[in-house]
């Protein structure tokens, strides 16, 4: 299981010891507003996830993190490299999901808001999928009202493909290339020894 830094924060594979963190998180109707049911989670929903997610890790060598504030410890919040899946069950067999491309996602704590921790833990995320995975593609998806989101996708250099079908829903599915990333990654290097 794959640890990630940035400057302000760990991205942890999501574990049993972030229960609590995860759990204040995910209960606040305010972050779950534009997230499957649009409903908080119970306690027992976030545990149940942390189970699966660890499975996922086991099976795929990626999945969520816990996304830890190196300042205070605190769970600032979560985000994901996984597969997308046009229906909103997994599949029973979990090998068909290798048919479908990688997606990010994320979400964090109110307190941590507004911040850029979003984009900086999506970078990083995204670092890892292009690099590590060697992914084609990387695709985010959202609500089409979620405009916070959506700025974390045009931050990523993510072009925006309209309304698409995947988890049973409509959503503004954003796409980047791993030739667009690398491109936009060199043109940093240069503006950066520039200075
Ligand atoms: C979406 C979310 C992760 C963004 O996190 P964040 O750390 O505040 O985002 P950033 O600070 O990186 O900001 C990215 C951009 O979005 C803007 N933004 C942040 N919150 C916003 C809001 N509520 N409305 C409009 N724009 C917003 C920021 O100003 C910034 O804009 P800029 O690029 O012009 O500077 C956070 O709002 C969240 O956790 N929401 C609830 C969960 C969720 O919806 N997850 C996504 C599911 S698809």
């Amino acid at each position: 299981m794959t640890i990630l830094e940035t400057a302000r924060l760990r991205l942890e594979p999501c574990a049993p010891e972030h229960l609590e963190g995860l759990h204040a998180m995910n209960r606040r109707p305010e972050v779950m507003r534009y997230i499957g049911a649009g409903a908080p989670e119970t306690l027992e929903g976030t545990q149940r996830m942390i189970e699966l997610v660890q499975r996922c890790w086991a099976h795929f060598g990626f999945s969520w993190w816990t996304f830890i504030d190196r300042a205070s410890g605190r769970v600032a919040g979560a985000g994901a490299v996984q597969h997308l899946r046009p229906e909103p069950q997994r599949p029973a067999d979990w090998a068909a999901l290798r048919a479908w491309p990688l997606e990010l996602g994320w979400r964090l704590h109110p307190d941590f808001w507004r911040l850029g921790l979003a984009s900086e833990a999506a970078e990083r995320m995204a670092g890892f999928a292009f690099e590590d995975l060697a992914a084609p593609e990387l695709y985010a998806v959202r609500h089409p009202d979620n405009a916070a989101s959506g700025r974390v996708m045009d931050r990523l250099g993510m072009q925006a493909l309209g309304l698409q079908r995947w988890y049973g829903e409509m959503l503004a599915a954003h796409r980047v290339s791993r030739d667009a990333w690398q491109t936009r990654q060199e043109a940093r290097e240069k503006a950066r020894s520039a200075q």
